[in-house]
């Protein structure tokens, strides 16, 4: 029999339009994850409630782009069990669980409490209870791996004590997560040459329509052709992201012959344009069936509750909460 594929969780947060760098940083290994794991993915919505500036709104309008986004890009509603946290409520419950195990001076050591702190914001129960519910989103599902950003690394650590502590107090129930940190394929440049980033201006949209792409592409960075005849491609800006799309030899070949930056940029728009087609269709064709969405995300939350749920009851009995 076919050993069963190890379980990983992960949530996935809106963060407004993706780029060209957040895809080939990190959205492209995610999703080539579905086929090696049983994956729970999800949209944490309960956590996005934490930063009070969101309207509601703006809550719904993050999500849905935030599902059609992933959708859009490759994740595989066949392959993956793919919700809204606040579709299954276990994670709440769990939660309250769990905040009745940790202390109040084993939080105030979580490095994002911390940042709020030294920055004086009004922190919310909400902030400072984050790590407990993202315990309980991966703990629910005894989920083996959880691939997150470096900067996620600590909460994975939470969720282990958590799932200690709680074991060595009423029983072995849940199984201790390890993080998979993701490896940036190294850094993706954006068209000044820098890391791609929102807050650089500096990006290619994923989904962006041809004109946005043309404008993005003819606004790289170029320096002077005849001074860098003999430059090796893999320095220039515009090959580093032409090779994302192109990777052969015969494009290669060309950037190290000369090629002129004006054609250049043409190809790398077409070649964009070639590869990022397939996706805006695939992201274009559940943007018009928003009943085909919610029924993936209704069957995602079937699922995840059915599992949810079985795991619930066995805390609550463990913790004297049935009789
Ligand atoms: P952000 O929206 O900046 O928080 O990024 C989301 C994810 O995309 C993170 O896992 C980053 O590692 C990845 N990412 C963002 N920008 C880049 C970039 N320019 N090159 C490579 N990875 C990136
Ligand atoms: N905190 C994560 C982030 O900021 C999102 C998240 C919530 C998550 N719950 C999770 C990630 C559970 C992995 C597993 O990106």
């Amino acid at each position: 029999m076919e050993s069963p594929k190890p379980r990983l969780v992960s949530g996935v947060k809106p963060t407004g339009r993706i780029h060209v760098g957040n895809y080939f940083g990190a959205i492209r290994q995610f999703i080539a994850m579905q086929d090696d794991y049983e994956a729970f993915v999800f949209l944490p919505n309960l956590h996005a409630l934490t930063e009070n500036v969101l309207t509601k709104d703006e809550l719904i309008e993050h999500t849905h782009n935030a599902v059609l986004d992933y959708l859009g890009a490759g994740l595989d509603p066949e392959k993956v069990i793919f919700f809204k946290q606040s579709d299954v409520p276990a994670h709440a419950n769990l939660a309250w669980i769990f905040d009745c195990l940790v202390t109040v001076p084993y939080l105030m050591r979580a490095h994002a409490y911390k940042d709020a702190e030294a920055k004086g914001k009004e922190v919310t129960a909400g902030t400072f209870t984050y790590p407990v519910l993202m315990a309980a989103d991966i703990l629910l599902y005894d989920a083996a791996m959880v691939p997150v950003g470096a900067d996620q690394k600590q909460h994975v650590e939470y969720a282990r004590d958590i799932a200690q502590k709680f074991n060595f107090q009423y029983g072995e129930l849940f199984s201790l997560p390890e993080p998979l940190i993701q490896e940036t394929t190294g850094v993706v440049p954006g068209t000044d040459g820098r890391k791609m980033s929102k807050s650089y201006n500096n990006t290619i949209p994923l989904f962006g329509t041809d004109e946005e792409i043309t404008k993005a592409v003819m606004s790289i960075v170029t320096d002077s052709r005849e001074r860098n005849e003999e430059k090796n491609p893999d320095e220039l800006v515009i090959y580093q992201i032409h090779q994302l799309f192109n990777d052969s030899e015969e494009l290669k070949r060309q950037y190290a012959q000369g090629l002129g930056y004006g054609d250049a940029k043409k190809l790398l728009i077409q070649d964009i344009i070639a590869f990022v087609t397939p996706m805006r269709e695939r992201r274009a064709h559940y943007e018009q069936n928003p009943k085909l969405v919610q029924q993936i995300l209704v069957t995602g939350a079937m699922k995840a509750n059915d599992i949810a749920m079985k795991k619930i009851f066995d805390v609550y009995e463990a913790v004297g909460l049935t009789q």
